[in-house]
């Protein structure tokens, strides 16, 4: 069975939200109700094709789990408008774009619509500002910009079932700012941890759970380009020191994980 059929089978327990990592930044998050939101999935080498004259080795390294055109998802979201990110050639393929409703910042938001997806289907989002879709929650995050081909980045506080609450930095360089989210006390941090290209560090990352002070802590974003990828076991020891009540969680790729409330 492919993942995407598995996925739509997958009956989710009252109280829980399943998980699913799909690379990078990539997730698919499925609610008991069965609404299905995913984030910066990139599902495609676009990276690759679109800067072939970068003298770093971007050549996907994370097998391509789902076709863009055989996914099926309710908010197709994005943190920001890098192609590791809201990919182009993931949005352009996707066959069921009339059914699904695409958030992100104001810049992600113009890409949505020249990859042809309809105005009706846009939603903006920024930082402290929420929208609901049936059981989910989003709300828009502070996030500093990493360079700049993109000043709107933004994590996401993702609410499931009014209580389990999810904390997705998305792309961002360090700022404390970031830990304005711990006052929503999110359950689950969810952040990259490469270090490379002014994204947080492992040590960093460790240093934003001690602010938020989650339960679990969930590195990506080091696994899926040869030139940008680090060691999660470094993200494991530094959240030992810098936070030690965070559990450290490192997820295998198109598993699903189910987290309860
Ligand atoms: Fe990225």
């Amino acid at each position: 069975m492919s993942l995407i059929e598995t996925i739509r089978n997958y009956s989710v327990p009252r109280g829980s939200v399943a998980t699913w990592w799909l690379g990078q930044n990539g997730f698919i998050f499925k609610t008991p109700e069965g609404t299905l939101l995913s984030i910066d999935l990139y599902l495609s080498d676009s990276a690759k094709r679109l800067y072939p004259d970068l003298p770093i080795n971007l050549e996907r390294q994370v097998p391509i789990f789902i076709q863009p055109p055989d996914l099926v998802t309710d908010v197709y979201a994005c943190t920001h408008s890098h192609v590791d990110h809201a990919d182009p050639d993931t949005i352009s393929n996707l066959r069921n774009k009339d059914t699904m409703q695409f958030v992100g910042p104001s810049f992600t938001c113009g890409i949505y619509r020249d990859l042809g997806v309809e105005d009706s289907r846009i939603h903006h989002l920024w930082p402290q500002q929420e929208m609901e879709f049936k059981d989910v929650k989003l709300r828009g995050t502070f996030a500093l910009p990493t360079d700049e081909t993109d000043l709107n980045h933004m994590g996401y506080l993702l609410t499931f079932g009014d209580k389990l609450r999810i904390y997705m930095t998305g792309d961002t360089d360090y700022s404390e700012l970031l830990a304005s989210v711990a006052g929503d006390s999110p359950d689950v941090l969810i952040t990259c941890i490469n270090g490379n290209f002014n994204n947080l560090s492992h040590w960093e990352a460790a240093g934003l759970a001690k602010l938020v002070r989650p339960k679990v802590a969930v590195p990506c974003h080091y696994d899926m380009f040869p030139d940008n990828a680090i060691d999660p076991k470094q993200f494991r020891a530094s959240l030992k020191l810098r936070a030690p009540d965070t559990a450290y969680l490192e997820l295998p790729h198109a598993e699903p994980h189910l987290f309860s409330f």
